[in-house]
């Protein structure tokens, strides 16, 4: 019986970066929540403490995201009844848009096959975070959770098959995140969502897409630039975001690469060439949401290319 304790942080994500709706998404350096685990005093897997939660989470296995990663992944290796117990260190928010229920799933099924040392790789436990992660919306995509778990930019083909692919990330690219404390539930922003969109809009969109990406793979910022416009999702979820569209030109009045709602909002996100952008948008955003009584927390740093870690 293993008899050792493992941490593990899994970092907080942008899910959708503007062209991907459910299928592109990239993990942020910070922040991230931590999931510990250790040898257990009764058979199979408890969640016995959890923090920074306010109270909000059930330590009930079948409704917590990382209880359902962790189970669905001892359960397929037939260690369900291995005594482990779990503590999820909640840090930060729900209903963010930065992917906090995928951080979670994903450092649970990564921190209980290290502990257990299965030998797994984190491409082989993505099917058991995506599958926590569904607890919380109720819908099967990867796109923070893949992040969140492999680092790096993902790009998912297919979320049932999990046919994915790391974009390679040019250097210097600076992300920033810009939290708005108010809360939307990912399922209520799902459910704006029309189910039909205009055609020539749809072609555009994945022209788009398939541009970024290959603007991505070449360094080319010019043309990630020009590709990063959502002509899909932003228009009819933007309304949920207090001040948007003046946070949108503010990002736009720096010399930037593009600008969204970040997963399923409120948080927005920018992606930048150099750091004074980042300043600058910074503390523009600090004013205006100071003026309108808006609660704000702002993240910065490199895209994080490592995901999910033993810390
Ligand atoms: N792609 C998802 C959405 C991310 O935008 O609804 C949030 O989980």
């Amino acid at each position: 019986m293993s008899r050792h304790i493992v941490k593990v942080f899994a970092p907080a994500s942008v899910a959708n970066v503007a062209v991907g709706y459910d299928h592109l998404g990239f993990a942020m350096t910070h922040p991230g929540d931590e999931i510990l685990v250790k040898t257990g005093s009764a058979s199979g897997l408890v969640i016995s403490k959890i923090t920074g939660d306010r109270k909000q989470l059930s330590k009930v296995l079948a409704e917590n995201t990382a209880g359902v990663s962790a189970l669905s992944f001892l359960k397929d290796i037939g260690a369900e009844d291995e005594p482990i117990d779990m503590e999820i260190r909640k840090k930060m928010p729900f209903g963010s848009g930065m992917g906090s229920s995928a951080a979670s799933a994903a450092a649970a099924v990564y921190a209980v096959s290290r502990y257990l040392r299965t030998g797994h790789s984190k491409r082989e436990l993505l099917k058991y975070a995506v599958a926590g992660e569904q607890v919380a919306d109720g819908a099967w995509h990867a796109d923070n959770v893949a992040p969140s778990l492999l680092g790096g930019m993902v790009l998912i083909r297919d979320n049932e098959a999990l046919d994915i692919v790391k974009v390679h990330v040019p250097r210097h690219i600076t992300a920033l995140v810009i939290y708005p404390h108010v809360r939307v539930l990912t399922r209520d922003s799902r459910a704006v969502l029309t189910s039909t969109v205009n055609f020539d809009d749809a072609i555009q969109q994945s022209a788009n897409m398939g541009a970024f990406v290959a603007g991505m793979f070449n360094s080319d910022l010019g043309l990630i630039r020009r590709s990063l416009q959502d002509l899909l999702v932003e228009p009819q979820r933007k309304h949920m975001i207090p001040c948007y569209d003046e946070i949108r030109d503010l990002a736009y009045s720096q010399d930037i690469l593009g600008f969204n709602i970040s997963g399923a909002g409120p948080s927005m996100f920018a992606l930048c060439e150099n750091t004074l952008a980042v300043d600058n948008i910074k503390e523009g955003v600090a004013r205006l949401y100071a003026d309108k009584g808006v609660e704000v927390d702002m993240y910065d740093g490199p895209i994080n290319l490592e995901g999910a870690i033993v810390c």
